[in-house]
């Protein structure tokens, strides 16, 4: 069965029919199939990024790619609704990524390459290795999602800093700027960390989670910023069972290797110990500095998002 394909920008109804795809498939698998920085983009409408959406007979969605050609890969999240799948859906949309990821980022621009493509599986679930081993696609990258619980304890940690720096939280519009600035330093060899914009910022201080509270900026002696921690605790989660995500923390490299990171992780979890029950993050499995330092605070692997490119 061959499902009808729309590919271009999202209306409203069309991202309505994918957020509620998403929904399903999180309700069967367990786990959410498509990142926050894809349903962000629902609605996006940009050169490099690529919506394409399946529908059944009766013009439901059942399947859905967004290829994101913004980075120096190509990336893709792709997800076919759990009653639909078997019938080839995700094998047309992996097609469609795989020819879409080809294209210069930027039509009409010589001189360009099609990019290699990327595909995330989270939770890298036995549907996502048959898919992936069946196309001939191999693990290139593991995002590890580690916990750890939060005790009271944590809520009376005050960790010392070296001489002369400094802690204080985020002030919206005013440090923009120079915290967009601070993380592409902090995470140059990042591939999506390392681009977020002011607009990306932005988008998410209007998101419900948002709270300045919780959003952590190191000065350094000299006033400048030299790192920063980000939390993020989703708004209505149950008593006893509630995430505090360490959303992202970033040393800037001038100012590592000096326990900072240490010690702006032990500020995070002061924090997220009065408003959540579980420090939560999500870490490349690559990244040995970052692993260790989350290992010797207390963490341990909880699951694994995986990155599938073609062997
Ligand atoms: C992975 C996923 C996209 C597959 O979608 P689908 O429409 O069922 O896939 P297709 O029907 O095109 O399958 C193509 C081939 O992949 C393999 N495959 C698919 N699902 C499989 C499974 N559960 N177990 C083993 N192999 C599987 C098979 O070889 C299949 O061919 P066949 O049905 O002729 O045997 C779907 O299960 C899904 O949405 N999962 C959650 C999101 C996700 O993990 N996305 C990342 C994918 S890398």
């Amino acid at each position: 069965m061959a499902a009808p394909l729309a590919i271009g920008p999202l209306d409203d109804t069309a991202q309505d029919g994918v957020r509620a795809l998403a929904a399903a498939a999180q309700a069967a698998d367990g786990v959410a199939p498509v990142s926050e920085q894809p349903l962000l983009r629902l609605g996006a409408d940009e050169p490099w990024l690529t919506h394409a959406v399946a529908h059944s007979k009766h013009g439901t969605v059942i399947g859905y790619v967004q290829v994101d050609r913004g980075g120096q890969d190509a990336s893709a999240e792709l997800v076919v609704h759990p009653e639909h799948r078997r019938q080839g859906v995700g094998r047309l949309l992996l097609r469609t990524a795989e020819r879409d990821a080809r294209l210069p980022q930027y039509s009409g621009t010589p001189g360009q390459r099609g990019k290699a493509l990327r595909v995330w599986a989270h939770g890298d679930t036995a549907a996502a290795q048959g898919f992936a081993a069946a196309a001939g696609y191999v693990v290139v990258r593991e995002l590890l999602f580690l916990a750890r619980p939060l005790t009271a304890d944590d809520a009376g940690a005050r960790p010392a800093l070296p001489d002369g720096y400094r802690v204080r939280t985020f002030v919206p519009g005013d440090d923009d700027e120079a915290w967009v600035a601070l993380n592409a330093r902090a995470f140059a060899s990042h591939p999506e960390q390392g681009r977020l914009t002011a607009a990306d910022l932005r988008d998410r201080q209007g998101e419900p989670w948002f709270d300045a509270a919780g959003f952590f900026l190191l000065e350094a002696p000299d006033g400048s910023l030299a790192g920063s921690l980000w939390t993020k605790v989703e708004p209505g989660q149950p008593a006893g069972g509630r995430d505090g995500e360490v959303y992202a923390v970033g040393i800037d490299p001038d100012h590592q290797s000096r326990g900072l990171g240490q010690a702006l992780t032990a500020v995070g979890l002061a924090h997220l110990a009065t408003v959540a029950d579980r420090a939560v993050l999500y870490v490349d499995g690559d990244n040995t500095a970052a692993v260790r330092t989350y290992e010797r605070a207390g963490f341990e692997r909880a699951a694994v998002d995986v990155q599938y490119a073609q062997a």
